[in-house]
């Protein structure tokens, strides 16, 4: 009965709710012996726990004020370590107005989202694209035009006809989603000359661009490409970060930077969100970042996963078939494999019976398609597992008699 009364009154929203597809495979995941290739999790084995503890010390200095309710916009001590320490990255040193610290990257699509969506609008996303971000713009009724991509990222060349079709048909989009580094799934990396390009397009269309970069700090090889934000004068970048990928994401402490009017209405619907971030997490991060540690930190992590990269790397080329191709990611944490022919979703059992698991690259496809792909995580699991993950993937493709 009192179910009956609870799908009566369900939002349109809430009735259309499913599952993450990633979540619906993790059930197969738990198997014993299974080498989990699927989780993009990063390695607990290189949280910097010590460091963390040290900082603790700042409860016994500061716990009169990080034991208290905190500004919805952040720990104004870590806003203004951030804004100095990301100033190389953004070009200058942005103002308080200017930046939100937030539960999570997560929790800056969710925001952004409501200031920005009506049932019905449009958000250009790229395909591939992370999932948790359709997800969230998903909840606030949006709808989606996908761009391919390439090693290069997001084909922008595609953009100005997808934009001028998309005013024809009198569909509103709200603005252009890139993961602009080791992009999660692809690993891919938008080159220089498409950031300009992107932008030139974002200011013709007038139509703003979310840069999410939780991945950025995470470079093995090569030279940083600038931020799109630190190339945009006409103030229609936001440019989200987390500390989740270079510290811990237990901390659920990131930030969004961009113009102060979208900020402070962000901020806004934060206070009807969770009034603040936890400031005892915050007052935490900024404690380790004050002693030093983040920079400290940073080459560790690199040379880390850089050498779990390296492994991954390896592993493929000797043991799959040389009919699936993959470009090697410059940081980041995945890999993604092009299988042609192949059904990953039908692969994911095969691979599932033979212990080693994946996430099908469907998951990352808003508008449907991306069965000849799969996710494949270095991060996570540990490095001497992964030639024998890559043969019993290779023995799974077999199975399949592809
Ligand atoms: C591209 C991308 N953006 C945002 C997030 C959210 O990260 P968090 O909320 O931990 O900052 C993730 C998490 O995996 C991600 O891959």
């Amino acid at each position: 009965m009192s179910q009956k009364v609870w799908e009566d009154l369900y939002s349109e929203v809430g009735t259309n709710l499913t599952p993450s597809p990633i979540r619906e495979l993790v059930k197969y995941m738990k198997k014993p012996g299974m080498i989990s290739l699927a989780g993009g999790n990063p390695d607990p084995e290189i949280f910097p726990v010590k460091e963390f503890q040290e900082a603790a010390g700042v409860i016994s200095e500061r716990g009169k004020e990080i034991l208290q309710y905190g500004g919805t916009g952040g720990y104004e001590p870590l806003k203004d370590f951030i804004s100095q320490w990301m100033a190389p990255r953004m070009g200058r040193v942005t103002s308080p107005g200017e930046m939100c610290i937030t539960t999570g990257s997560q929790q800056v699509m969710d925001l952004f989202a409501a200031v920005m969506l009506d049932p019905g609008d449009v958000v250009v996303v790229e395909e591939p694209t992370y999932p948790g971000a359709t997800h969230a713009l998903k909840n606030r009724k949006a709808r989606f035009i996908t761009v391919p991509c390439d090693s290069e990222g997001m084909k922008v060349e595609l953009l100005p006809e997808i934009l001028e079709q998309a005013r024809k048909g009198r569909d509103r989009v709200k603005f252009i989603y890139s993961i602009v580094n080791f992009q999660n799934p692809s690993g891919y990396t938008l080159s220089l000359p498409r950031r300009k390009k992107l932008l030139e397009i974002a200011e013709s269309f007038g139509t703003p661009v979310f840069e999410d970069d939780p991945y950025g700090h995470l470079r093995f090889d090569g030279e940083h490409e600038p931020t799109i934000f630190s190339m945009d004068r006409s103030g229609l970048v936001i440019y989200a970060c987390s500390f989740s990928k270079i510290l811990a994401p237990g901390t659920r402490v990131a930030w969004v930077t961009g113009p102060e009017d979208v900020i402070s209405k962000m901020v806004m619907v934060k206070q009807g969100s969770d009034l603040c971030t936890s400031v005892l997490a915050q007052g935490l991060v900024y404690e380790y970042c004050r002693l030093g540690h983040m920079d400290s930190f940073l080459p560790r992590i690199q040379e880390h996963y850089k050498k779990k990269r390296d492994a991954m790397d390896a592993a493929f080329r000797e043991f799959l078939p040389s009919t699936t191709t993959y470009e090697t990611p410059s940081g980041g944490f995945f890999y993604w494999l092009a299988l042609p022919g192949v059904n990953t979703r039908d692969l994911f059992f095969k691979a599932i019976d033979r212990n080693v698991s994946f996430v099908t690259g469907d998951s990352f496809f808003p508008t449907g398609g991306g069965e000849e792909y799969l996710r494949a995580c270095f991060s996570y699991a540990n490095a001497d597992d992964f030639p024998e993950a890559a043969k019993r993937l290779a023995l799974a493709i077999n199975d399949l008699g592809q």
